[in-house]
């Protein structure tokens, strides 16, 4: 695919995929003050953001591969998160003097650390058969 126009379509799936993330929430807290209806709409509009155009993208991009490359491609992001990313953040949000923050940031690394275990156990199984 052609440079700019890969990068304008993983531009586009971030923005799907934060779309469909902040839409559930919406509907959770729609849900949470009774209103069902306002609730069922989020949702909706949320599914198709990740199902339709999420999907469609994925596709044009190629990012879904077999489970091995799947689970290299996941362990290689929780790497990312764990050894660079929200280490960094955490750090800067101490010296900012964002304690909140900083703290939420470090248990995440904590969560990441245990989602590339997991990942790691599942390649295991997978490359060397029981
Ligand atoms: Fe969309
Ligand atoms: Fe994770």
């Amino acid at each position: 695919m052609d440079a700019q126009t890969h990068e304008n379509v993983v531009a586009a799936l971030h923005g799907e995929a934060f779309a469909y993330a902040r839409y559930r929430l919406f509907a959770n807290a729609a849900r949470k003050r009774g209103d069902d209806r306002l609730a069922s709409m989020f949702d909706g509009i949320a599914s198709a953001e990740l199902d339709e155009h999420f999907a469609e993208l994925a596709d044009l991009a190629g990012i879904v591969g077999t489970d091995v490359d799947n689970i290299r491609a996941a362990l290689q992001d929780e790497d990312e998160e764990v050894e660079s990313r929200y280490p960094e953040f955490a750090e800067q949000a101490r010296s900012a003097g964002e304690v909140a923050v900083a703290e939420r940031f470090e248990e995440i690394v904590e969560d990441e650390r245990e989602h590339e275990k997991t990942l790691e156990q599942a390649l295991e199984r997978l490359v060397v058969p029981a």
